[in-house]
């Protein structure tokens, strides 16, 4: 009998210690009111090509339309756009965006997308890879930045985009807010 009390005081130690230890590890888990520890603002543009602009595009469709409603739904393109400090497409690219998008709605557009954001500079020296459905006709769209490389090791963070100008099959230039809540 003088056993099993002491036991309980053990259980309940422990039973104490593993609350205690789960009550920490939820108030460690991130508020929505973090600040960015990395904050990076570039312009991505998009140059689409049409079969005549082959020194100037970055990107091209690479299937056509499924025919399933009318928001290009199945269409995938592949790009590799430079982005710059400031809305001039001819301005000197801080990095490139590589990768692809599809169409991914019947009843609106929005492109799936999945690239790699590329820095070569003497400021920027890694990747940041980002996926995540854009939905065009909002304002503002957040992709997932769900890793990185080099001075961005391990990065994750929010995309924030928004739609700077757009010519159908032409051209699209998106700003691109990249937000790093995790920084080494
Ligand atoms: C293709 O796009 C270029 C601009 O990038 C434009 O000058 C040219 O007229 C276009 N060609 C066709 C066939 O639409
Ligand atoms: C697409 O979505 C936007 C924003 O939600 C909406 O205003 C618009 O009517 C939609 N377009 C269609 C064709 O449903
Ligand atoms: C980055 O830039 C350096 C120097 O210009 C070049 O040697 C290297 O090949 C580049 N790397 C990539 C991945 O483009
Ligand atoms: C995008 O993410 C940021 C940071 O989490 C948030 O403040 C903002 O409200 C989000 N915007 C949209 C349109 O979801």
């Amino acid at each position: 009998m003088v056993e099993l009390s002491k036991n309980h005081g053990v259980y309940f130690f422990l039973i104490f210690l593993l609350l205690s230890l789960a009550s920490q590890l939820s108030s460690a888990r991130p508020s929505k009111e973090l600040k960015p520890c990395k904050h990076i603002v570039l312009h991505m543009h998009g140059v689409i090509f049409n079969g005549s602009n082959l020194a100037d595009a970055t990107g091209a469709a690479v299937t056509s339309p499924v025919g399933l409603g009318n928001f290009f739904f199945g269409q995938v393109y592949v790009f590799d756009n430079p982005m710059t400090k400031d809305q001039n497409l001819l301005s000197p690219p801080m990095a490139q965006a590589q990768g692809f998008y599809f169409y991914h709605m019947k009843t609106n557009y929005s492109a799936w997308m999945a690239f790699t954001l590329v820095f070569n500079s003497t400021e920027h020296k890694g990747t940041i890879d980002v996926m995540g459905s854009n939905f065009i006709p909002a304002k503002t769209r957040n992709l997932s930045i769900v890793g990185g490389t080099g001075d961005f090791f391990m990065a994750r963070g929010i995309l924030e985009i928004e739609t700077d100008a757009a010519i159908p099959y032409e051209y699209y230039q998106l700003k691109m807010n990249v937000k790093l809540y995790e920084c080494y």
